[in-house]
């Protein structure tokens, strides 16, 4: 079977591919799918916005989709950057202009937790579809740290630890993380049902 990954980015295509590691399902990034439609993100939250993606791309298609959106919440904010995390200091999109923001809006608060949200939707091509979360929960430091990753990587401090996302390598860094928690959780909850897909026992993810 086919499975549309929503996403041009080739390192998170691997990244699935080896993490599902489903031989009998051929990832394909929406670059290797023409005539797909742009989809906006403009839901209120990340369960919105992934189920949205991977059911427009699995109905425009005909084929199943998966799809992920992700930010970081930070609790004594209320949520945010949440769903704005992206464009949170505005466009064009800044990574350091985010973080100097989020400082910002941090300064003088003693309550530092933020947690990062990852979520994944699989879509069928009848549009019906189901997510998985995946959470990493930490704290906002002081100022930016670390030169790795992307994003707020330089300013959360995971749990248990003492470094910023940004001052772990790439394998360490993954381990940890909402995404990596999200793709692990979505191997073991749809390999079996991907498996009936492709054998054509399994038509609908409802
Ligand atoms: P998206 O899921 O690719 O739309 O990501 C939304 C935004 O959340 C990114 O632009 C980053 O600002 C932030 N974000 C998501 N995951 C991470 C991460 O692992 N590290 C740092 N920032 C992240």
């Amino acid at each position: 079977m086919r499975l549309l990954l929503a996403t041009r980015n080739a390192h998170k295509l691997r990244e699935i591919r080896e993490i599902l590691d489903l031989p009998e399902v051929e990832l394909i990034g929406t670059d290797e799918w023409p005539g797909l439609p742009e989809v906006e993100e403009d839901g209120l939250t990340f369960v919105e916005n992934a189920v949205k993606k991977a059911v427009t791309l699995a109905r425009a298609a005909g084929l199943w989709a998966l799809a992920d959106d992700s930010g970081l919440e930070a609790q004594a904010l209320g949520g945010e950057p949440g769903v704005y995390s992206a464009r949170y200091a505005g466009e064009p999109v800044s990574y350091p202009a985010n973080n100097a923001k989020l400082l910002d809006r941090l300064a003088g608060v003693t309550d530092r937790r933020a947690r990062f949200v990852c979520v994944i939707a699989l879509a069928s091509p009848d549009g019906a579809s189901r997510t998985v979360t995946g959470l990493c929960g930490g704290r906002i430091s002081l100022a930016p740290r670390g030169a790795n990753g992307f994003g707020y990587d330089p300013v959360f401090v995971p749990d248990g630890l003492d470094r910023t996302f940004a001052e772990m390598d790439a394998e360490s860094k993954n381990r940890l993380s909402h995404r990596g928690a999200a793709l692990r959780q979505a191997r073991e909850e749809w390999r079996e049902l991907l498996r009936g897909v492709a054998a054509g026992r399994v038509t609908s993810a409802a």
